[in-house]
């Protein structure tokens, strides 16, 4: 098949790359210009584990366009990957969607495309794309709701071995073309109405992040409570029908999609008439949860002024060098407040852009050098691996806030230092 994606970015590309590996012929199509230069090049302009591979095999099935006119010459499905961020009122911006549906020419030569919608976008979106398409005459275009549930870092192992496949559709042939484009892809294909795939993306990520936050809440009662949260979750995720995912505690979520999607929904009720109670208090305890390290540092170091404080990982989790929406970027902002001096360092992600008035070491120990204090902000593997009591020896004074839960308490405390897990009351 030949498929057009709008969108170099994660979510384009490896739609991208994995269809050009399942044998499809595709062209990525972008607006900005230095991104497809680097592809063209060879390189890739994102950080995800498997994605150069991925593309450098493929590379005949691959083609890289700043140009619409050549993305969908004679393409049969039309690939949504753009950017949907949040607007300054928390509803999604679809303002990239829209550009890429005014760009579409007026006329296709031969059998119209299929359009599939992977964007995350609010429900109604497909039923106002539908008309607008209507209304310019493309009412032979299909259109197919197919939300991605990618994570980063794992994102071409998600895509090559869904949970499910959602597929929403108005007609129910252009759904049928869209699940055939998915032959080779493991896992149960759920076909629907577009306004129920668009919803069960918005519900899929409210309910995880509605999990992150209980477990962080159960964390922080750990801690007056003397209880320990790894354990309790352990335990509680062994129930058959709670399971054990994403009830790691910790300084909140962050990333690309969970922040942005959680506020869209709420706002998409909002504006329906519904107040969506539990998911403003989800977002609002992840707020609370990153600057609860700030208490956590004024226990053991009282002012924070002048005092000198690592952050050691700055993206939002490990294995991407995406800052979108990372902890690490309130913490810093939150220490710059107090009239604490920041550095940091992360293996992959460059904070710079974001970071204000932070100083980005080289490496972990570098960070490390006469702080009063380090504090765990992604898991990054490299940080098991540091010797902590060198890292120490390097520190002004020896205290960790380990963000992440990720290291042994009782390891850390024999090389010196005051530990402050989250929710390890216990401990
Ligand atoms: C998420 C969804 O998993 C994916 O299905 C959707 O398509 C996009 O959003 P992603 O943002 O890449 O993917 O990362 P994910 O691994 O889900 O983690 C998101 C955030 O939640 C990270 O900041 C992570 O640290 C945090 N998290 C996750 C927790 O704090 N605790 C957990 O138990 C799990």
């Amino acid at each position: 098949m030949r498929i057009a994606v709008f969108g170099a970015g994660y979510v384009g590309l490896v739609t991208g790359a994995c269809m050009a590996d399942l044998g499809h012929d595709v062209v990525v199509r972008d607006i900005v210009s230095e991104k497809i230069e680097t592809l063209e090049r060879g390189d890739v302009p994102i950080y995800e584990p498997g994605l150069d591979e991925l593309l450098e095999r493929n590379r005949e099935r691959l083609r890289f366009t700043l140009d619409v006119a050549e993305a969908v010459h004679d393409a049969q499905f039309l690939y949504i990957c753009v950017g949907t961020p949040p607007t300054p009122s928390g509803d999604a911006d679809l303002s990239a969607v829209w550009t890429v549906i005014d760009e579409l020419p007026r006329d296709f030569d031969g059998e119209p495309p299929v359009l599939v919608m992977k964007s995350t976008v609010p429900v109604g979106t497909g039923a106002s794309v539908r008309a607008a398409l209507d209304v310019r005459g493309l009412e032979r275009i299909g259109y197919v709701s197919n939300p991605e549930f990618t994570a980063e870092g794992t994102a071409i192992h998600d895509f090559m071995h869904p949970d499910r496949t959602v597929i929403g559709s108005f007609r129910f042939d252009d759904g049928d073309a869209v699940e055939r484009l998915h032959q080779g892809i493991d896992g149960p294909i759920m076909r629907m109405d577009v306004a129920s795939a668009e919803m069960v993306k918005m519900a899929s990520n409210a309910f995880l992040v509605t999990r992150i936050s209980f477990i962080n809440e159960i964390a922080n009662v750990c801690e007056v409570t003397g209880a320990d949260v790894i354990q309790v979750a352990e335990a509680v995720g062994l129930d058959h029908r709670l399971g054990p995912h994403f009830l790691r505690a910790g300084i909140g979520y962050g990333g690309s999609c969970f922040p942005k999607d959680s506020l869209a929904l709420k706002q998409l009720a909002a504006n329906s008439g519904y107040h969506f109670q539990l998911l403003s208090a989800v977002i609002e305890v992840n707020e609370l949860q990153k600057r609860r390290v700030i208490n956590k540092l004024q226990k053991h170091l009282r002012s924070l002024r002048g005092k000198r404080v690592a952050l050691l990982g700055l993206a939002f989790k490990p294995n991407t060098d995406d800052m979108r929406e990372a902890p690490s970027i309130v913490l810093a902002a939150r220490l710059a407040a107090e009239g604490a001096e920041v550095t940091g360092w992360d293996p992959v992600a460059d904070g710079r852009a974001v970071l204000n008035g932070v100083h980005i070491a080289d490496s972990a120990l570098e960070a490390l050098d006469g702080a009063d204090a380090a504090v765990i902000v992604t898991e990054w593997p490299e940080l098991l691996e540091l010797d902590w009591d060198a890292a120490g020896s390097r520190m002004r004074n020896r205290l960790l806030v380990d963000g992440r839960n990720m290291l042994d308490p009782e390891a850390l405390r024999a090389h010196g230092f005051e530990y402050e897990g989250i929710g390890r009351g216990g401990s």
